[in-house]
């Protein structure tokens, strides 16, 4: 008896159907009348996010880790009421066209959302859901990590340690530029640049100095100044890309910008690669016109392996994992499914992004 019922609960319960080698479809047994709204995931994603999802909705999902093609996400759309897509997904007219007029929200499980065509979303008054703060933290430490890899000359160093570069210990070898006593300029001190900058006060920094289109309310938390951008250029001794990308800053690192930074600097970009002319930014390091750059975002990424940027040693690129960590992760999995089913319990998004 109790084995029966033990059954007849497995059978009710909501099943995992394999429709296809690339789709996986989180549904009811009773699929035809269900009635729950359908939600498009575009990855493989931390399951934390789904789990929330596939009690309330019919969930269907790219179940790849590699990203979805531009047509099979045309397919995946079709006819859903909410949309789960990641940074790398291009939601464009095309695709809220393929969704239809009942798609009621696209939610990025990121804090970037420059993929999104957010003025044909405005149009048809779909809200969009975001990921902020809970990818704070980790993004800074990526950052501080890089800047410290960066500056002290770590890929030269483990690859003078495998390619018997190694010598003697050598008083004037491998020298780098620390952060005690430096200049620090940050692009963008928002919720990223501001973590950032409370990592480098520890480390002795003497001045914080950013840039951005208005002064920061928080800049007192951290003892930092507002400066034009050619001010922080000329300035720092280690420059910060922490501003989110727009149509006005693409290039904004660009050789006019790298020939006003010190010889000496260090620039580090966790942002979007959009923000860098990559050719410049090859020809200040291989000049000598900069001393190092870390970049975790590249354009395009993944970066391909014969770019002249991976011949240099004073070039350390990382392949966007600023927000790679498990907690961060899965905290974004589970922010972007709340969205999703804040709107379709008439609530207010925990993290809406404001397009008015
Ligand atoms: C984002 O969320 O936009 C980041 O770039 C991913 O970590």
């Amino acid at each position: 008896m109790i084995r029966l019922l033990i059954r007849q609960s497995h059978q009710s319960a909501v099943r995992i159907t394999r429709v296809s080698t690339t789709y996986l479809t989180y549904q009811a047994k009773t699929m035809a009348t269900d009635a729950r709204p359908k939600v498009f995931v575009t990855r493989r994603v931390p399951a934390r996010g789904i789990d929330l999802l596939k009690d309330k909705f019919v969930v269907s999902q790219w179940d790849r880790e590699d990203r979805i093609p531009p047509e099979e996400l045309l397919r995946g759309v079709k006819g859903v009421d909410a949309l789960f897509c990641l940074l790398t997904d291009k939601i464009d007219k095309d695709v809220l066209d393929a969704a239809g007029p009942q798609l009621k929200t696209i939610c990025t499980m990121s804090v970037g959302y420059e993929h999104i065509d957010i003025s044909e979303c405005k149009k048809r008054n779909i809200p969009i859901g975001f990921t902020p703060d809970v990818l704070t933290n980790a993004t800074a430490e990526l950052t501080m990590s890089l800047l410290l890899a960066t500056s002290r000359r770590l890929k030269e160093a483990m690859t003078a340690v495998e390619d018997g570069g190694w010598g003697t210990w050598n008083p004037i070898w491998m020298l780098g530029h620390g952060l005690d006593g430096a200049t620090v300029g940050i692009v963008g001190l928002g919720r990223i640049g501001l973590a950032v900058a409370k990592c480098l006060l520890p480390f002795g920094v003497s001045r914080i100095v950013y840039s951005g289109n208005s002064q920061s309310k928080n800049e007192q938390e951290v003892n930092a100044e507002f400066v034009s951008f050619d001010y922080l250029l000329e300035h720092s001794d280690f420059i910060l890309g922490c501003c989110s990308l727009t149509a006005n800053n693409m290039g904004l690192f660009n050789a006019e910008a790298f020939n006003k930074m010190k010889t000496s600097a260090i620039f580090v970009n966790t942002s979007r690669g959009g923000l860098v002319n990559q050719d410049d930014l090859y020809n200040a390091l291989k000049s000598g016109k900069i001393a190092g750059a870390g970049l975790d975002v590249t354009n395009p990424e993944p970066l391909p392996t014969d770019s002249p940027l991976l011949t240099l040693n004073n070039c350390l690129v990382l392949p966007h994992i600023g927000s790679a960590t498990e907690k961060a992760r899965s905290a974004m999995s589970e922010l972007t499914a709340r969205n999703i089913i804040a709107v379709f319990e008439n609530k207010e998004m925990p993290s809406r992004l404001n397009i008015s």
